[in-house]
């Protein structure tokens, strides 16, 4: 017999757990050295292939960064972005920049390093002939539904975004029709919170909705 799967309800108390899900996500950038257990990551990452990508193209790409020198190569590009960036702020900009902990690379268990294939057949096309960034914009997608997905598990998860892309590139040794996307680290938590380390930093506080919805 092949029925057909019966939708489910989610009903409101899995709206108000979904809620505190998106509430209590952090971008995590102090990591239990512990690992994670077998499996869970790639659990995970099945999951975020069910994101919506353009033409169901797919094109997002994981590389499970584990060799210690391709790692030491990524910490040593952050280094090196990072200073970069240092050095376009002044005064007190300057010196608060200087304080923030911007990766987690040093303990994170897990590194993920995420790239849009730029050339997959897969789609056909559909849906990126006047907007091409469409299948980095699905990648970003996809991020996001492991990252959900991972703080639903207590797992935490940090962007990195200060680094070369072109290194990065270089250092796994991917196609070169795929785009650098994202480098996460992925780990237990030390700590939770309700607010971004970058509000309670003193960087940048959140800002209400309302500001960014226009009607026309
Ligand atoms: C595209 C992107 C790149 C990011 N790059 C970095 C980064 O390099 N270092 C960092 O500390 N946080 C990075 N973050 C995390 C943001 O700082 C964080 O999402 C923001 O401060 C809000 O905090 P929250 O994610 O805990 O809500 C990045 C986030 C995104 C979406």
């Amino acid at each position: 017999m092949t029925g057909k799967p019966e939708p489910p309800t989610f009903g409101p108390e899995f709206s108000a757990a979904f809620r505190d899900l998106v509430l209590w996500r952090r971008d995590v950038r102090r990591f239990e050295a512990r690992p994670l257990p077998d499996g869970l990551v790639e659990r995970l990452v099945a999951l975020a292939c069910h994101a919506p990508s353009v033409g169901n193209s797919q094109p997002w790409r994981f590389v499970h960064v584990e060799d210690p020198s391709r790692r030491a190569a990524v910490r040593a590009s952050f280094q090196r972005a990072n200073r970069e960036a240092l050095d376009g702020y002044d005064g007190e900009a300057r010196a608060l920049y200087a304080q923030l902990k911007l990766e987690g690379l040093d303990l994170a268990p897990v590194q993920l390093a995420v790239f849009a294939d730029e050339v997959t057949e897969r789609g056909a096309g559909l849906g990126r002939q006047t907007m091409p960034e469409t299948l980095r914009y699905s990648v970003v997608g996809a991020i996001h539904t492991l990252w959900l997905a991972a703080r639903a598990e207590g797992v935490g998860v940090g962007w990195v975004s200060i680094l070369e892309p072109d290194v990065v590139t270089a250092a796994l040794d991917v196609p070169d029709s795929w785009t650098f996307i994202a480098y996460l680290c992925l780990g237990w938590p030390v700590e939770e919170h309700l607010d971004p380390e970058l509000e309670r930093a003193g960087w940048q506080a959140r800002a209400d909705s309302a500001g960014f919805v226009l009607r026309r």
